[in-house]
């Protein structure tokens, strides 16, 4: 994985200067993908905001357009294509590509040939509003249309502006190889399924994304293969809610459920690691607990987000689960998988006439579980879901804001004391990328997701490296290899 290229919003993340990305979920991230010099004639810069199932999908367009005679280049001012892939979780994501496509309009102004295209979530939101309001836009793509790139840029190149956000009940591009260029060639991320069938209230993925599909198992399985005999060591599943995966295939003759294909893709080698994001808590099974515990190799690491500890709360979002079946998922996988398994979870603060005492059981419930990690948010109204047209967003900004500050700092207590837990352990630890701040420090990841920094020796990325841990901050262990 890159590092990150900009860091936005710090109430947006919790602090983790040497987290290696977010793996699931929305992180204020932005990434632009990489150059590519295969003396392809037009240049193409992506700048990708969002999701790791953004950033993956950049990866398939990158892809698409490298049959069409595009190279990638990292420097916007000698692009001829640039394609911002967007966006729309929360407000402040939105205005951070309007801000940008501003700044890409001087740009433009200098380059006049420079086309500009925006894809992603943002794109199926707003639609041909885009070209309304955005002069500088010449093309819009929602998620499931990228396939139509090379006809739409004819449509450009030809002078014409041109949309396609038709939302598709079967495209998951199964087929399409995609180019791994924000690799560190260690991890790679697989989408095993498309777009989301919840209709969290709050949420505006499932108008962005379109209706829950999955990918072939074996083209999931295929890709694995591939990427373990190119080197790769771990694997990250990728689905908005993985845990209801179900595949059949055409004559029916097989079915596999997520248990089955977290199983296969473990089974593929020892010396690859299996994670996956994000898991529901109304769907997470104790057969995918069962399947974790027997293979060595499945990451002890569940993202399983609350949301709120508040079951009326819960009720409003719509997220189908009250506190009590909630605390009984995680009393399940702790039963199942010991204390050393970690778990997460997103929270968000300040929803719809949320009261200081429901505010206080989102608090109390991350006392109970104490997360490993949190990732947290104020409520952003967005257009369009259910709690926009049902519900008042009545918690004032400052409210949000200040409960938001709380549960970010009770997190970190909480992170901080797990860290000073792993002082004197010794872990595996995958060797993923050079630590940011020392070219003789690598950093990695134990089983747990805790990311420990070490001093290099002649170990080298992608080594299995057992690390004795010596001190520790919030986000990051550090030790000695032993
Ligand atoms: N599919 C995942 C979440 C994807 S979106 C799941 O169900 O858990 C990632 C996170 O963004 C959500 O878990 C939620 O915490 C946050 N989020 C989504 N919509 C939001 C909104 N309107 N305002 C604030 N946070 C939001
Ligand atoms: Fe959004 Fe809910 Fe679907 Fe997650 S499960 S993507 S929060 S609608
Ligand atoms: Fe991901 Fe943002 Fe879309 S979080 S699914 S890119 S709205």
């Amino acid at each position: 994985m890159s590092q990150p290229i900009l860091t936005l919003d710090f109430l947006d993340q919790p602090a983790a200067p040497e987290t290696p990305a977010a793996d699931h979920a929305p992180s204020a991230e932005i990434r632009v993908t990489p150059a590519t010099r295969t003396g392809r004639e037009r240049k193409l810069y992506i700048e990708s905001y969002g999701c790791q199932m953004n950033f993956s999908d950049s990866e398939i367009v990158s892809s698409i357009l490298f049959s069409e005679g595009f190279d990638t280049t990292d420097d916007l001012a000698n692009a001829d294509l640039v394609l911002l892939n967007t966006c729309s979780i929360r407000e402040k994501a939105e205005q951070t590509v309007r801000m940008r496509l501003k700044q890409i309009n001087s740009h433009k102004k200098r380059k006049p040939g420079m086309l500009v295209g925006v894809l992603g979530c943002m794109a199926e939101r707003l639609k041909s509003q885009f070209l309304e309001e955005d002069k500088i836009v010449d093309l819009v793509v929602g998620p499931d249309a990228y396939r139509d790139l090379p006809r739409l840029i004819q449509e450009i190149d030809g002078g014409q502006r041109a949309v396609n956000v038709l939302l598709s009940r079967e495209e998951t591009y199964a087929d399409i190889t995609p180019v791994r260029l924000n690799s560190n060639g260690v991890s790679a991320f697989i989408s095993i399924m498309r777009g989301c069938d919840n209709m969290c209230s709050f949420c505006v993925v499932p108008f962005t994304r379109g209706r829950e599909r999955s990918r072939d198992a074996h083209s999931i399985l295929r890709e694995a293969t591939d990427l373990v005999a190119t080197g790769y060591k771990e694997v990250t599943l990728l689905g908005q809610n993985v845990d209801s995966y179900k595949w059949m295939a055409a004559d029916g003759s097989e079915h596999v459920n997520f248990a089955q294909l977290l199983e296969k893709v473990a089974l593929i080698s020892p010396a690859l690691r299996v994670r996956f994001a994000t898991s529901h808590p109304k769907d997470i099974t104790d057969d995918v607990l069962h399947t974790m515990k027997r293979h060595d190799n499945i990451c002890k690491y569940i993202h399983l987000p609350a949301q709120s500890g508040n079951s009326r709360i819960l009720a409003l979002m719509n997220r189908t689960y009250d506190r009590a079946w909630y605390e009984q998922r995680v009393l399940k996988i702790r039963e199942i998988l010991g204390d050393d398994c970690a778990i997460s979870t997103d929270m968000i603060s300040g929803f719809c006439s949320e009261t200081e005492a429901e505010h206080e059981d989102t608090k109390n419930l991350m006392e109970w579980v104490r997360y490993d990690l949190a990732y947290m948010f104020f409520y952003s109204e967005r257009p369009g879901t259910l709690a926009a047209r049902k519900l008042a967003d009545d918690v004032p900004l400052e409210v949000k804001k200040r409960r938001l500050q709380e549960i970010i700092d009770l997190q970190q207590l909480h992170s901080a004391t797990r860290n000073e837990k792993s002082v004197g352990r010794v872990y595996e630890v995958l060797a993923e990328n050079f630590s940011k701040r020392s070219k003789e420090h690598l950093s990695g990841r134990n089983s747990q997701n805790q990311v420990i920094i070490f001093p290099k020796q002649s170990f080298k990325k992608g080594d299995y490296v057992k690390v004795l841990v010596h001190s520790s901050s919030a986000s990051t262990l550090l030790g000695d290899a032993v």
